[in-house]
């Protein structure tokens, strides 16, 4: 068992492969965290607790109880009771005042990992990880926090949620209710988080941490393509390969916080949770609010071994999908073929090509519905156009099947266009507060999920356009964020609540899909990596990375979200040149290597590309299927970055057994007069040979990891090369 509850000491201990994390009580009823950090074996350590200003706590000196919790590193701080620093909890009370001090009831440890009731959750069996459960209540309010604490076996990774339910005899109000509190001394460490822009996503950000708070977060309704909901502190000087990490992901698509503050004493507190600003969560008695987790990731190994432990994590705890690890069909998406301009001819001519060339699976994304010539309009109603599909969507996948394709199918069911059958008659059905239009962005509003009437209409267009004809994939779109927050459907006192109601009808939705639709490849999508979260994942096995497909930008891109994200589950296409959204020309090869390392397909019109790049495409995708099932379970190492300011791209992944591995160099801009170069490997057994799978070269692993490989580029602008390497 990797939890102890230690009554002598009153500490409850949970440990990973290489961490502990300990909570204690003072005076035997305020819990505190006592330690975070490298693994310990022994279990004393409530007096953690009373080092530094904390001689004194409020049973020993009750006269000043303030200063106590004011630097007291409260395992779920609450709000107006003396802590001054970030809070996880705010009670407002039927009193109209903000007030709640919990204080320990009573613990359970639980063998594996209870679900999380409608949202996405990590899994595991008790061999992969236990639970325990902290009861906290407050007297006067009668309400109860219970902390949930899931330390896995192997990975080192704890998961935190926490469920707070009314146990008194009044309504009260949540205008805050995080998932997870950490506290560090602090050590000079830096902050590491995401951040990005439309077609911009997964810009790595690495600063100081200064006095106060400072943080990341989205008030979007959506987690956004400019803040991925994720925070690292880091030991100064950490890298791919040293230093200790402590990063938290929160599962969770909508709006959320992330905050690191530094006070006074300069010890750190890190928060993450909903988003608190418009949130209010109303509790009857007896009702309870459960927070999204979050994911607590811990790394001695720099950022490198983080990354390596969350690919595991997300692989084996909590993608469900069984494309997971199933080969994924190489598709062929027509939006940057044919934008609008399409019919059914025109896209048989794409597929047939498509399919010759040895493409598995044809997607016709948006415009296929009445109304949508342009991205105005028709969003709602999901007429199939007949005008450009006279045999409507089923004729068209029979025609796509009989080329010896799936065929898959665009959506995006948030949605409505002010231009549409659907809010002529329900204008209500938008997100919107009273009295006041909302505003628009891509010409379109967002459909109040809060609503049961509303998630059944969209239910109803999603599940009855799957059932119109034989569609393999589906592509969930979402292209905006949530503003005008409000909903004719709820009470005014229950109005902050639409946001997060807003999340939970999404992840109905996309259970409900997985489950009526089990063999169904569903790949999300919001513009982009506009909602690229952990909470996504849990539905879908892959998410469109950027719409971005030019190759050194989805480099960055890429390399940003595999920091976090599985290589298998960023969707990554080759696209025509000039890049539609920079204009940038790269070699068709380099494109191909770039889209390898992720969900690979296509996204081009291939009968309009020049033959030689026609010809490569049997080969890409004859290679995508040699090493899929390496990119999909294997670990994966960055080795040279283009965002940290290098002109060399360089990742590679090598199998679990250590046999296999494939190593991706590209380059930015060529420079004249270059010393050859040799880049270090990592992962590989230092005592075996491995044979480069092109040229056959033998090279002993130990060569590989201190000398390196020498980098060996075509001479130009944006030369990429692939090596295999294959134990002897
Ligand atoms: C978004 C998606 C694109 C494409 C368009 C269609 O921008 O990210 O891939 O599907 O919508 O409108």
């Amino acid at each position: 068992m990797n939890i102890c509850a230690d009554q002598t000491h009153n500490v409850f201990k949970l440990d990973t492969p290489r961490f502990s994390l300990a909570l204690a009580l003072a005076d035997g009823k305020w819990l505190g965290q006592a330690y975070c950090g490298p693994r310990l074996e022994t279990a004393d350590l409530a007096w953690a607790l009373s080092l530094d200003q904390r001689p004194n706590t409020p049973d020993t000196l009750p006269r000043e109880t303030v200063s106590f919790f004011d630097c007291f590193p409260s395992a779920y701080p609450a709000a107006n009771m003396g802590d001054f620093r970030e809070p996880c909890l705010a009670v407002r009370t039927v009193h109209g005042q903000i007030d709640c001090l919990p204080r320990f009831k009573g613990y359970e440890i639980l063998p594996g990992k209870p679900a999380l009731e409608g949202l996405p959750a990590t899994f595991g069996d008790p061999e992969d990880c236990n639970t325990i459960k902290i009861i906290l209540a407050d007297d006067v309010t009668g309400v109860e926090v219970e902390l949930y604490y899931t330390a896995f076996t192997g990975l080192d990774v704890i998961a935190q949620s926490v469920r707070v339910r009314n146990g008194g005899e009044s309504p009260v109000w949540l205008e805050r209710a995080l998932s997870a509190c950490l506290s560090f001394p602090y050590e000079g460490q830096k902050l590491v988080t995401l951040h990005g822009s439309w077609a911009r996503e997964g810009a790595i950000q690495t600063r100081d941490i200064g006095v106060g708070v400072q943080g990341t977060y989205s008030s979007r309704g959506i987690t956004g393509h400019q803040d991925q909901p994720f925070m690292a502190v880091v030991s100064p000087g950490t890298d791919q390969e040293q230093g200790t990490v402590c990063g938290m992901h929160l599962l969770y698509s909508g709006s959320f916080l992330a905050q690191v503050q530094r006070d006074q004493h300069d010890s750190l507190r890190t928060v993450i949770g909903v988003h608190p600003d418009g949130f209010r969560w109303k509790l009857a008695p007896g009702e309870a609010f459960q927070t999204p987790e979050a994911v607590l990731v811990f790394s001695d190994g720099g950022l490198g071994q983080m990354t390596r432990t969350l690919h595991d994590l997300y692989r084996g705890h909590l993608i469900r999908s069984p494309w997971l690890h199933r080969p994924r069909p190489v598709l062929l998406n027509n939006w940057e073929a044919t934008y609008f301009d399409f019919d059914e001819e025109r896209l048989l001519r794409i597929a047939r090509r498509a399919a010759e060339l040895g493409v598995e699976l044809f997607v016709l994304d948006d415009g296929w519905y009445e109304n949508r010539h342009t991205d105005s309009g028709g969003l709602g109603d999901w007429k199939v156009d007949r005008k450009k599909l006279p045999h409507g969507l089923d004729g068209l996948a029979e025609r796509v099947n009989a080329l010896g394709l799936k065929f898959g199918l665009w959506m995006e069911p948030e949605m409505v266009s002010p231009d549409s059958e659907l809010y002529r008659a329900h204008p209500d059905w938008a997100i919107r507060t009273a009295g006041r239009d909302p505003m628009l962005c891509r010409d379109q509003y967002v459909l109040d999920l809060s609503c049961p009437e509303v998630e059944k209409y969209v239910w109803e267009k999603v599940s009855g356009t799957l059932k119109s004809a034989n569609i393999s994939y589906l592509k969930w779109d979402m292209n905006r964020p949530v503003t005008n927050l409000g909903s004719a459907g709820q009470p005014p006192d229950r109005q902050g609540e639409v946001g997060h109601r807003y999340v939970l009808a999404l992840y109905r939705l996309q259970e409900r899909l997985t489950r009526e639709f089990p063999d169904l490849l569903l790949e999300n999508c919001c513009s982009g990596a506009g909602r690229f979260d952990p909470g996504m994942l849990f539905y879908s096995p892959q998410i469109w990375g950027s719409d971005d497909t030019d190759a050194l930008e989805r480099l960055r891109i890429q390399e940003g979200l595999s920091m976090l994200y599985p290589l298998s589950s960023i969707g990554a296409h080759v696209s025509d040149c000039p890049n539609h959204e920079v204009g940038r020309v790269t070699p068709f090869e380099t494109r191909g290597n770039t889209a390898l390392t992720g969900a690979f397909g296509y996204e081009l019109d291939v009968t309009a590309i020049a033959p030689e790049e026609q010809e490569q495409i049997p080969a890409q995708i004859e290679r995508y299927h040699r090493f899929c099932g390496l990119v999909q379970s294997g670990d994966y190492y960055r080795l040279s970055s283009l965002q940290a300011g290098s002109r060399l791209d360089a990742r590679m992944v090598v199998s679990k057994d250590r046999k296999q591995a494939l190593v991706v160099l590209t380059r930015s801009l060529n420079a004249p007069n270059q010393r050859p170069k040799f880049i270090r490997l990592r992962g590989l057994d230092p005592s075996a040979v491995y044979a480069d799978g092109d040229t056959g070269r033998e090279y002993p692993g130990e060569v590989l990891l201190h000398i390196g490989l020498p980098v060996e580029l075509p001479g130009w602008d944006f030369g990429s090369r692939l090596i295999s390497l294959t134990q002897k």
